[in-house]
Parts: C-alpha cells; sequence; structure tokens
C-alpha cells in the first residue's frame, strides 16, 4: 500500500462532512461519532478518502490544475507512430528515469501495484539479447521445424535475415523495456499494458518513440536466458523498445477503423 490513511488523518482539520467514507471504494471507512474509523483489513490505500477531502485533511500534496487540453491529448496520440529507426543519440539515465516514473500515477486492479520494469540499455545489452535467439533458431533449423514455421506463417524472410545477423527483433532500438507485473495481481495482464500505456505517450511527450514488442513477448517463455530470479512470481505483460527516432512522421496517420455499437 501507498497510503495508509490512518496514519495521515488529521482530526483537527475534519469538518466531519463524510466525503471520505462516501468515496472509499472498498467501503472501509464508516463515520463515528462525526469522524471517519479506518477498517485497515478493507483499505487498498488508493487515497481516495484524502484526494476528495475538501480541507486537504490527508496532507496530500496539491495537485496541479493544468490538465491537458483534449486537443493537447488528441495532438500527443496523433504525433505516436511506431519507430523501427533510431537516431544517434541515445536516452540518458535521467531520461529513463524521468520517463519510468510517470508509473507512478498507473493503475492497478484494487491498487495491488508491484509492477517491475527491467531496463536493458545499449546496442551492447540489447545485442546480447538478440544473440540466444539467433542461436536456438540455429539449432531448430538443422530439425527443419524452423523451415515448416517459416513456410506456414509467411516468415522465412524474417528468419532467414535474423539468422543471418540482422537485429529483427529490437530493430537497433537503444533501450528496452520489460513490464512485468506480480502474477498474484487479479488484473496483472492490464495492469500491465496500462503501465506501458503511459510510458509510451510519455516517451512521445519527451520526444522520443516506441515499438510495442509483440515478437519479444511472445518469444519471452522460450528464452531462458532472457530470465532473472529478480522477476520470479511475476508474468511479462508488455515489452516496449525506446529511442529518439531517426525519421519523424510528417503527415497524420490515415483512421483506423473501430466500431460502436449503440444498444
Ligand atoms: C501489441 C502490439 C505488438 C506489436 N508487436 C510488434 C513487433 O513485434 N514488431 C514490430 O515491428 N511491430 C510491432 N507492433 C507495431 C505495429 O506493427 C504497429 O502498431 C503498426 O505497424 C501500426 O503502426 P503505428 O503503431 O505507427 O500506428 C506491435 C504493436 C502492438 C500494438
Amino acid at each position: 500500500m501507498t497510503l495508509f490513511p490512518e496514519e495521515k488523518f488529521s482530526r483537527k482539520d475534519c469538518t466531519s462532512c463524510g466525503t471520505c467514507a462516501g468515496v472509499c471504494p472498498s467501503h472501509a471507512i464508516q463515520m463515528c461519532d462525526g469522524y471517519p474509523a479506518f477498517n485497515s483489513i478493507l483499505c487498498i490505500g488508493c487515497g481516495h478518502c484524502g484526494v476528495f477531502c475538501p480541507v486537504n485533511a490527508f496532507k496530500l500534496e496539491p495537485l496541479s490544475r493544468n490538465a491537458a487540453t483534449p486537443q493537447q491529448l488528441r495532438s500527443l496520440l496523433e504525433a505516436r507512430r511506431t519507430i523501427r529507426f533510431y537516431s544517434d543519440k541515445v536516452p540518458s539515465e535521467d531520461e529513463i528515469d524521468t520517463l519510468i516514473s510517470v508509473l507512478s500515477q498507473s493503475p492497478t486492479g484494487v491498487n495491488q501495484q508491484g509492477i517491475i520494469v527491467r531496463v536493458v540499455k545499449g546496442a551492447d545489452a540489447v545485442g546480447s539479447l538478440v544473440k540466444p535467439v539467433r542461436k536456438m533458431l540455429k539449432i531448430l533449423s538443422l530439425t527443419g521445424l524452423v523451415h515448416i514455421v517459416g513456410k506456414i506463417t509467411g516468415m522465412s524472410d524474417y528468419i532467414a535475415r535474423l539468422k543471418g545477423g540482422e537485429d529483427m527483433i529490437f530493430r537497433g532500438a537503444p533501450v528496452v523495456l520489460f513490464f512485468f507485473v506480480p502474477r498474484k495481481n487479479p488484473t496483472g495482464r492490464a495492469d500491465g499494458v496500462i503501465a506501458a500505456t503511459a510510458v509510451m505517450y510519455h516517451a512521445v511527450s519527451m520526444g522520443m518513440g516506441t515499438l510495442w514488442n509483440g515478437v519479444a513477448e511472445r518469444i519471452y517463455p522460450f528464452t531462458w536466458s532472457w530470465h532473472t530470479p529478480k522477476t520470479r512470481g511475476t508474468r511479462l505483460t508488455a515489452v516496449l523498445c525506446i529511442g529518439y527516432p531517426a525519421l519523424e512522421p510528417k503527415w497524420k496517420t490515415p483512421p483506423r477503423i473501430y466500431s460502436v455499437l449503440n444498444s
């Protein structure tokens, strides 16, 4: 938990309005003799009690009122394109820290949190992720299996280029982020995807680009050399390649198709 409301709450500031009890999503607050009484077993530490308190009886930091306008948010969404060509400028440690810090505002189901981001940075480190995959492909090629899979999936050319030495997986990205979420989180997959999405858009606002890496995510369970004991008990939910783009989009993305069902 990130907030223990009972510890932060000050009786002398409380006006007994009952807002905290009313907004608590887990019904962990009852009003007793005009003051909130907290049930620490039910409390999920989300902070709704304090955030909506009209007199800041929970001593939280002031909220910035500079929320993005709909147009600003739309511009951010429009500016995002998948990046497969990176400039020579490598994101610094500070920039990566700032980029990831957006996770301190990322929601998780029942406020479980616990997201782990593994940062792989630099050409050598990223290259060393590709090497074992290439080795595995070469061994499997001896069985003829790779040839069959390539034919079935239409990925023969992709596989040949990967085997031939091209980094088809990370495409030369200077930074790769792996998002892990505790297996015990009941909404773990969604928690991780929301977190990676927040980082993806934050990257755009910082002038960087991303590639959401479905291939890396798919092969992760079979690529044991990528595993580390530090992520035991978690599951991988997303892989993002990050870097400064070598090419800037000049025009808007052609509109994507979606459906609305009104019923
Ligand atoms: C879940 C997901 C997984 C993806 N996996 C890969 C991938 O493994 N390799 C790749 O080159 N692009 C990958 N992409 C990028 C898509 O190919 C990309 O979104 C698509 O080309 C549309 O381009 P845009 O993202 O610039 O709109 C992935 C995108 C998503 C959303």
